[in-house]
C-alpha cells in the first residue's frame, strides 16, 4: 500500500493517539461543569485554546471550536453573512474554493446575497488585484482560501487582507491544507474569520476550529444554536479528548520544507531518468504537493484503476464523480487532460517508490 493522499487526510500521530486516550480517561466530565472534574476537562480545552492562538497571533477567547473545517467555514461565511446583511449582500470568493464553500455560497445567493466568483490565474491564485476589482459598495465579505486542496497554490493571503482593510471589508480565509505548514498571523492577514481542520496535519477526524476576530464583541449569527456553550457562538458540549488531540498535533505536526524539497525534486528527476513523460499542472505551490498529468494512458488507466496507489484524482470529496475537476477546468486544462490528472501529496519518500512502480507499467 502506498499512501500519497495526505491532503485528503493524515494519519493521527503516535503522540496525539496517547494524549486522546488520556483525555478520554482523564477528562471525561463535562468541560461546562463546574465540579472538579469539569474544572480539569475545561482546563484542557484551555491550555489547547491557548496554544492554538499563541501560534496564530490571537487571543485565546477568538478560538471556537467546531467539528471541522466544512463546520468552521459555514460558521464564519453564513454566520458573518446573516449578521452583517444589512450593511450590504455582496460577497467574493473563488471558483475554486472548496466544495462546502461554494455550496455554502449556493445557499446564500437562495437568501437574497450575490456572490462572484474570482477566477484564478493559470497557476491557480487568486490576485489582490482581482479581489480590488470586484468590491463594490455592496462588499461585506471576502472568502479566499490559503492554499488550495487540489493545486496546493498558495494565495497571497496578506495582500488580500491589506486590500480588505482598505475598503473596510470582512476578510474570512479556508485554512485547512495551511495551519501548521506556513505561517498565519492573523493580524497581518487583517482575517476576520480563518477555518482549520485537525485531520489535515495528524490530529483526528471530527475537531477543527474557526478563528473568530474580537469574538466575545463580533456581529456573528451562530450556525448550531446551544445551551450557551463557546460565547453562544457555537453551541454543543466541548469534544475535549478530541481539542486535546488537536492541541498535541499542533505541537508535534512537522512540516519540513527543505527535506519535502529534496524529495519532490528526486521524484522529478527520476520521471525524467525513467522517460515518464509528464506535466505538472501547479508548479509554484505547497512543496508537498504535486498535481500531474501523465501522457500515457497506461499510467493513468493504472493509477485510477489501483486500489492499492493512495492518490487523488481531483480532491477525495468529489473523487467518486466522473465530471473533470472543477479546479482543473478552472485554471484552463481539458477535460481529457483534467481526466488524467492526479494529485499525489506526500510526507517522506515513499514517492520515490511511486514512480519505480509507475515506471514498471
Ligand atoms: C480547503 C478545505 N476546506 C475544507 C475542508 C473540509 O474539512 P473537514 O473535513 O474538516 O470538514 C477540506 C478538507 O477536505 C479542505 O481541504
Amino acid at each position: 500500500m502506498l499512501y500519497l493522499d495526505y491532503l485528503a487526510s493524515t494519519p493521527v500521530l503516535p503522540e496525539v493517539l496517547v494524549e486522546i486516550e488520556r483525555a478520554f480517561k482523564d477528562c471525561y466530565a463535562n468541560p461546562s461543569s463546574t465540579h472538579s472534574l469539569g474544572l480539569a476537562a475545561n482546563e484542557t480545552v484551555q491550555a489547547a485554546k491557548e496554544y492554538i492562538a499563541d501560534k496564530i497571533g490571537a487571543y485565546p477567547s477568538e478560538i471556537i471550536f467546531t467539528s471541522g473545517a466544512t463546520e468552521a467555514n459555514n460558521l464564519a461565511i453564513k454566520g458573518l453573512a446573516f449578521a452583517n446583511q444589512n450593511k450590504g449582500k455582496h460577497i467574493i470568493t473563488s471558483a475554486i474554493e472548496h466544495k462546502c464553500v461554494l455550496n455554502i455560497c449556493k445557499f446564500l445567493e437562495t437568501k437574497g446575497f450575490t456572490v462572484t466568483y474570482l477566477q484564478p490565474t493559470k497557476q491557480g491564485i487568486i490576485t489582490a488585484e482581482a479581489v480590488e476589482n470586484s468590491i463594490t459598495k455592496d462588499t461585506i465579505l471576502v472568502s479566499i482560501m490559503h492554499v488550495n486542496n487540489e493545486l496546493g497554490s498558495i494565495n497571497p493571503i496578506q495582500e488580500i487582507g491589506e486590500v480588505c482593510y482598505e475598503r473596510n471589508v470582512l476578510f474570512h480565509s479556508d485554512a485547512a491544507q495551511s495551519f501548521c505548514k506556513l505561517n498565519i498571523d492573523v493580524l497581518d492577514m487583517n482575517l476576520a474569520a480563518m477555518s482549520v481542520s485537525a485531520h489535515k496535519f495528524g490530529g483526528p477526524k471530527g475537531i477543527g476550529f474557526a478563528y473568530i476576530r474580537d469574538a466575545r464583541n463580533c456581529e456573528i449569527e451562530p450556525v448550531i444554536h446551544g445551551a450557551g456553550q463557546q460565547l453562544e457562538i457555537r453551541g454543543g458540549t466541548l469534544a475535549s479528548p478530541l481539542i486535546a488531540g488537536l492541541h498535541k498535533a499542533t505541537e508535534h505536526f512537522k512540516f519540513d520544507h527543505d527535506e519535502l524539497l529534496t524529495i519532490r525534486n528526486e521524484f522529478l528527476a527520476l520521471l525524467e531518468s525513467k522517460r515518464i513523460q509528464f506535466k505538472l499542472n501547479c508548479e509554484h505551490n505547497l512543496v508537498n504537493v504535486i498535481n500531474i498529468q501523465f501522457l500515457n494512458e497506461r499510467v493513468s488507466n493504472f493509477l485510477s484503476d489501483s486500489l492499492d496507489i493512495c492518490v487523488s484524482k481531483g480532491s477525495a470529496c468529489s473523487s467518486r464523480e466522473i465530471k473533470p475537476s472543477y479546479v482543473l477546468t478552472a485554471i484552463g486544462l481539458t477535460s481529457d487532460e483534467a481526466r488524467n490528472s492526479f494529485r499525489i501529496s506526500f510526507f517522506d519518500r515513499s514517492l520515490l517508490t511511486f514512480a519505480m512502480t509507475i515506471h514498471h507499467v
